[in-house]
């Protein structure tokens, strides 16, 4: 006779990299209360003040070769151990989201290189919100060619670059529908601000605006974990955000 029951979902079995780190808490946060993914490993760069926190077992950055199986890898952390994660992913066949920021073309390139094997993501911003914009953007640029474009983007104080990579990647995404002309970028750094992105495109008479606020980091990790759970057991590869929004 067949089940009434609805079968359980599989976990999506996960390693957390950079774990002690405000997006690692993030993340341990938000998993401990979903049922369809489970943290196999969180990894910190110094060994682990205590072996198991909450069922999730803790691993120092030199113990990688030894962590149990896992699917996916999401990965906001610091660059010097970013080599080590992507040969670990490559080894055990597991995908790698991540987000760290500042890494250099070696490790780029290792990226690209690892996307030959296992799928693989990086993103400047894991916001679901803003992956719609960047796809609005490329819309309404490739829309209205010869409006003029403007970027403004506005962060907490403490931001040191500037224009930020969320608003470099929406004025690659202007710039790619309408022949390659850059828009013009400003940017605010002021108080607590998480994060605010607003795209216009004007011309005589009229304004477009385009705007996404982030209110809070929860929403970087709550997107970490929406494509990771869709980037485990895909072919390899190099995919956006955007590519997995769907589901
Ligand atoms: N793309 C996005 O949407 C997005 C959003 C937010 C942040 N970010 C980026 O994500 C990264 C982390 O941000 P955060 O705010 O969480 O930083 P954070 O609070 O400074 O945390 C960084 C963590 O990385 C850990 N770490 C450093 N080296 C490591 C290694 N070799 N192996 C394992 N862990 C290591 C540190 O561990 P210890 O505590 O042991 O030192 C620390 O806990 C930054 O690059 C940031 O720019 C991206």
């Amino acid at each position: 006779m067949a089940s009434t029951t609805a079968p359980m979902p599989i976990a999506t079995r996960l390693l957390i990299h950079g774990a002690n780190g405000r997006m690692g808490q993030a993340l341990l946060r938000l998993c401990s209360a979903d049922a369809t993914c489970r943290v196999v490993a969180a990894v910190t760069r110094r060994s682990p003040a205590q072996r198991v926190v909450d069922g999730v077992p803790w691993f120092a950055a030199t113990e990688l070769p030894g962590v149990p199986a896992f699917d996916v890898a999401i990965d906001f952390s610091l660059p010097e151990g970013f080599a080590a994660l992507v040969a670990q992913c490559v080894a055990r066949g597991a995908a790698v989201v991540s987000g760290t920021t500042g890494l250099d073309a070696t490790q780029v390139a290792a990226l690209q290189a690892a996307s030959a094997t296992v799928p693989v993501l990086w993103a400047s911003n894991f916001s679901l919100g803003v992956a719609v914009l960047e796809d609005l953007v490329a819309r309404a640029a490739a829309a209205l060619p010869g409006w003029d474009c403007d970027i403004v983007e506005a962060h907490h104080a403490a931001k040191l670059d500037a224009p930020s990579g969320t608003a470099l990647s929406l004025g690659a995404a202007a710039a790619a529908s309408r022949g390659g002309v850059a828009p013009h970028y400003a940017s605010v750094r002021a108080g607590d601000i998480v994060g605010e992105h607003t795209v216009q495109f004007a011309t005589a008479g009229e304004r477009l605006e385009l705007v996404h606020r982030a209110g809070n980091r929860e929403v970087f990790a709550r997107g970490a974990l929406h494509v990771a759970a869709r980037l485990a057991g895909r072919a390899p590869g190099t995919y956006r955000v955007r590519d997995l929004l769907d589901g």
